[in-house]
């Protein structure tokens, strides 16, 4: 599903250059779940943003579900996260003075699929993501919990087959992140691949894994 061959990213800032990645290969299989952990600036949203088509690597080769993405085009990377990810941002990035409902179906309106069938697809993400009953509110309304449900829910709308988190928990207390862990169990279960970037220790304990990478100063230091 997702094949990283000799990726670096290298970053230049005051003419001085800097690999965030170096030298990374990883294969992730079709509905297996990868926690990458590492140290604060490490490179694991870096690499994240690589699978999910947001950069490009500076060397090396990266393939998502068959699409080729090193040398893509920046419109042909637009259309392949529509098409095969999922991006769930530390942040959420979501809309915060407009209803959860106009959030969820955002990422679809610019298709041709018709209004009704994008709302019955907002519809399920959102049941999925157990934030159906808010549908009808302002996203700034909500809890901390209840808006990363919204950005799970955005993330699933065009059923991607891969799921991208970045620091999924960084805004959660710990019972939160345990109802977190459930929802990425059932999207799991329904045969998705996911990829989690975290330095948070319940997340390192968690059943939910296939398996745990560890990156160290943009290198791949142990696999298990
Ligand atoms: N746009 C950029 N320009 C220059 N350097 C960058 C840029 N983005 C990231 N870096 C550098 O690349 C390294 C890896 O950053 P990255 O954000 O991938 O780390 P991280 O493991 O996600 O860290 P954190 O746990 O703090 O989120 C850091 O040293 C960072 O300063
Ligand atoms: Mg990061």
């Amino acid at each position: 599903m997702i094949k990283v061959d000799n990726v670096t990213k290298t970053y230049e800032v005051n003419k001085i250059s800097f690999n965030a990645l170096e030298g990374v290969n990883l294969n992730v299989n079709r509905g297996e779940a990868l926690l990458l952990r590492g140290h604060s600036g490490s490179g694991k949203s870096t690499l994240l943003s690589i699978l999910g088509g947001l950069l490009k690597p500076t060397l090396g080769k990266v393939e998502v579900n068959g699409i080729s993405l090193g040398k893509i085009p920046d419109d042909h990377a637009a259309l392949f996260r529509r098409a095969h990810v999922g991006f769930i941002f530390q942040k959420y990035n979501l809309i915060s003075d407009i209803l959860v409902f106009d959030n969820v179906i955002a990422p679809l309106l610019p298709t041709d699929i018709s209004f009704k069938e994008c709302a019955l697809k907002a519809n399920t993400a959102m049941k999925i993501a157990n934030i159906f009953h808010k549908k009808d509110q302002k996203v700034l309304t909500l809890s901390g919990g209840e808006q990363q449900r919204v950005a799970i829910a955005r993330a699933l709308v065009h059923e991607p087959l891969v799921l991208l988190a970045d620091e999924p928990s960084a805004n959660l207390d710990p019972n939160l992140t345990k109802d977190f862990l459930n929802e990425m169990e059932k999207i799991k279960k329904m045969g998705k691949t996911i990829v989690i970037a975290s330095h948070d220790e319940i997340l390192f304990n968690s059943s939910l894994f296939d398996r745990v990478i560890t990156l160290e100063k943009g290198k791949i230091c142990d696999f298990n």
